[in-house]
């Protein structure tokens, strides 16, 4: 991609997510938040208090509901960055590319097949990036696994495992006078849920088993079966937590609570993919990938791999082997700014290291970790699993966004920062609460 020194970004959606990106995005290297967009004005006015406390310029005010539209026709930004609902995702990405602005966009960037190729169409004919801000991609014992599957130290990879469990029922019914900071405005994901089957969340399992895999990079996504449980959580808590004449108490959901999807790639590999935010659970992404030579989970991280080959692997490493691997192929990415990532917060550090990444890639020219290829093979999910619970799990093909060119892709690349190109040392967490 053509260099971009000095990047102006505009930020769509100034809620719980992209509230918390105000405290990234102002503080790397290269990069200016220009403009602010939401519908409610309270929530820019907000976000340009926390750019004034910190000596920041101040950023143009957009709000009203179309007024993304203006954002992205604006000339003081170069990159839009979306956070959101849902059902704006791919709008306002098409609106940001069309007007010749890069759109990163949150998960999941799109849901349907058809939007997903309108999304590769767009960004081939403007020549704008379009990015999934997969932030899962970038964990500490993500990137980890990253660097051990590169390494071929558990073989060749022959099985992946992701997931997004995470009991969500409190987000998805709360108005945010019953709890300010942890709701989805306007219900907006609980009436998804309540409109959906099949699994409407999967990048965050899925996005980095792909790129162990090399998926759209050698390897990719074939067909898929998914099945899943019938509604019980969902409808069981807000039975219990609502009065009867609360129409969330007889809401009627049709996302199953367990969903439970198969990915077979082209190469011959597995790929078992979760999704349950309904039931009372600890958060677990599993990742998890076994190979010919051993195999390694997470939640928590365990590793093992054979000494000789046929060996055989009858144990995970004890806890201090499995503390010097963790040591020894630490991702260099969270070598350098782990620390500095967790400081900062968000997602105990992966949200900065995928900031400072994509930034660090466009201010050099180089192509983005997750493109707009792997962001249609990875959300054309969506739909996927959802026509196939709906058939009785029946097979559905996925389709190829690379058109063929999945055989001859560049692997993804090292992913780590020159010091010499983004000094990390001068990055400071922002400082001041609103008053
Ligand atoms: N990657 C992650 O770990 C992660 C975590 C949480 C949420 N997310 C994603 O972030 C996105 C936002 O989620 P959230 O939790 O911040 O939701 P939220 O409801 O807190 O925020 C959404 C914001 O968008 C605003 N909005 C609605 N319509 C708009 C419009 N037309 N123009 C401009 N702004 C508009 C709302 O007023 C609200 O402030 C979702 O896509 C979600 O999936 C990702």
């Amino acid at each position: 991609m053509k260099r971009l020194e000095r990047i102006r970004v505009g930020i769509a959606g100034l809620g719980c997510r992209g509230g918390m990106a105000m405290d990234r995005l102002p503080i790397i290297p290269g990069v200016e938040v220009t403009a602010l967009c939401d519908t409610r004005q309270e929530l820019v006015a907000a976000q340009q208090a926390k750019l004034a406390r910190n000596g920041l310029a101040p950023a143009r005010e957009f709000s009203g509901p179309d007024a993304y539209r203006q954002m992205c026709e604006w000339d003081g930004i170069d990159v839009v960055y979306n956070c959101a609902p849902w059902s704006l995702h791919v709008p306002l990405a098409v609106c940001a590319m069309e007007n010749g602005k890069h759109a990163l966009v949150e998960v999941p960037a799109a849901f349907t097949v058809e939007d997903c190729w309108l999304l590769v169409e767009t960004s081939e004919r403007t020549g704008m990036q379009c990015m999934q801000l997969e932030n899962c991609c970038y964990g500490e014992i993500e990137l980890l696994t990253l660097s051990i599957a590169r390494k071929e130290l558990l073989g060749r990879l022959v099985h992946g495992e992701g997931a997004y469990l995470h009991d969500l029922r409190s987000y998805n019914y709360n108005t945010p006078e019953e709890d300010p900071s942890w709701h989805y405005r306007d219900f907006w994901r609980l009436k998804w849920n309540a409109a959906h089957k099949g699994n409407q969340y999967c990048t965050h399992g899925l996005g980095p088993i792909c790129q162990y895999m090399g998926v759209n990079r050698g390897d990719r996504l074939d067909y898929l079966v998914s099945l899943e449980s019938g509604q019980f959580g969902f409808e069981e808590y807000a039975r219990e937590k609502y009065p009867p004449e609360d129409w969330r108490a007889s809401l009627k959901v049709e996302m199953g609570d367990m969903n439970t999807t198969l990915v077979k790639t082209a190469r011959g590999r597995s790929i078992l993919i979760q999704h349950d935010v309904a039931n009372p659970m600890p958060y677990d992404r599993l990742n998890t990938v076994v190979g010919t030579r051993g195999i390694l989970a997470d939640y928590p991280f365990r590793v093992g791999w054979e000494d000789a080959p046929g060996k055989g692997v009858h144990r995970f490493f004890d806890d201090a082997r499995a503390a010097a691997v963790r040591e020894e192929h630490m991702h260099p990415l969270w070598r350098q700014a782990g620390k500095l990532a967790q400081e900062v917060g968000g997602h105990d550090g992966m949200d900065l290291i995928m900031d400072l990444r994509w930034a660090y890639c466009m201010q050099n020219g180089l192509p983005l970790d997750q493109d707009v290829y792997d962001l249609a093979a990875w959300c054309s999910l969506g739909e996927l699993t959802e026509r196939s619970v709906r058939e009785g799990s029946m097979p559905q093909k996925v389709p190829d966004f690379t058109r063929g060119a999945w055989e001859r892709r560049e692997p993804l690349g090292v992913e780590s920062i020159d010091p010499a190109l983004m000094d990390l040392s001068a990055i400071r967490p922002l400082g001041g609460k609103a008053q």
